[in-house]
């Protein structure tokens, strides 16, 4: 009885592991878990200087220009030099946000919270490919149409 058991349990674990051998992620391809893929080579960045519509009304805006060369260091924060309060009205850049100049306890700062100092920890340039993994997000805006008791003038 415990022999056909152990027999059962091995079956199993057999199985088990050709199933893992043979998973495939859509973006690591068939490399196999324990190996390195090899990265595809950088694309040129979408530039075409049009702002793009955000899924939420919190989400961080990605970047619509290059920012080859942008240095941002303990030194300096090229993105600042446009982006600041101070800097984009003469630059025409969209200013950060209040957002931007509060600390963690919600204190507005006179200069750019720390916490928002590297810029590419939150917004990130585009490339024109197409999407590794499908999904199914659908805007609020487009659920809100949908709903029952929208008003008409709402509904697509
Ligand atoms: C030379 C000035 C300049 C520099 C430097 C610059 N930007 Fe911009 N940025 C702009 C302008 C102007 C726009 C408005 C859209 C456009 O013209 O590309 C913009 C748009 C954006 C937007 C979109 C805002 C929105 O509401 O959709 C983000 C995000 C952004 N920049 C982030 C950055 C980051 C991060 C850096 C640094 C890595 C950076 N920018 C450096 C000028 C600049
Ligand atoms: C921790 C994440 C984070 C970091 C770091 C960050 N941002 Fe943002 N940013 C956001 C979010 C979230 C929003 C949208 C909500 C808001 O305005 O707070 C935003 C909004 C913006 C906007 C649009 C403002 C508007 O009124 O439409 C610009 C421009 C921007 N950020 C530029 C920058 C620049 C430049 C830096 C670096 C100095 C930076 N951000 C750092 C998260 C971040």
């Amino acid at each position: 009885m415990r022999a056909a058991a152990l027999i059962l349990l091995a079956a199993f674990a057999a199985a088990g592991t050709l199933a893992y051998a043979q998973q495939e992620d859509r973006m690591r391809g068939t490399v196999p878990v324990a190996d390195e893929t090899r990265p595809p080579p950088l694309r040129n960045p979408e530039n075409k200087d049009v702002r793009r519509e955000r899924a939420y009304s919190m989400q961080p805006p990605t970047i619509p220009h290059k920012i080859d060369g942008y240095q941002v260091d303990l030194n300096v924060n090229a993105c600042l030099g446009c982006h600041s309060r101070g800097r984009a009205p003469v630059t025409q850049a969209v200013a950060v946000s209040v957002s931007h100049y509060m600390d963690r306890d919600g204190n507005f700062l006179a200069e750019i919270s720390p916490r928002r100092y590297f810029c590419e920890q939150c917004h990130v340039p585009q490339d024109e490919v197409k999407p590794l993994v499908g999904n199914r997000f659908v805007d609020v805006d487009e659920i809100l149409r949908g709903a029952p008791g929208a008003p008409a003038a709402t509904r697509k």
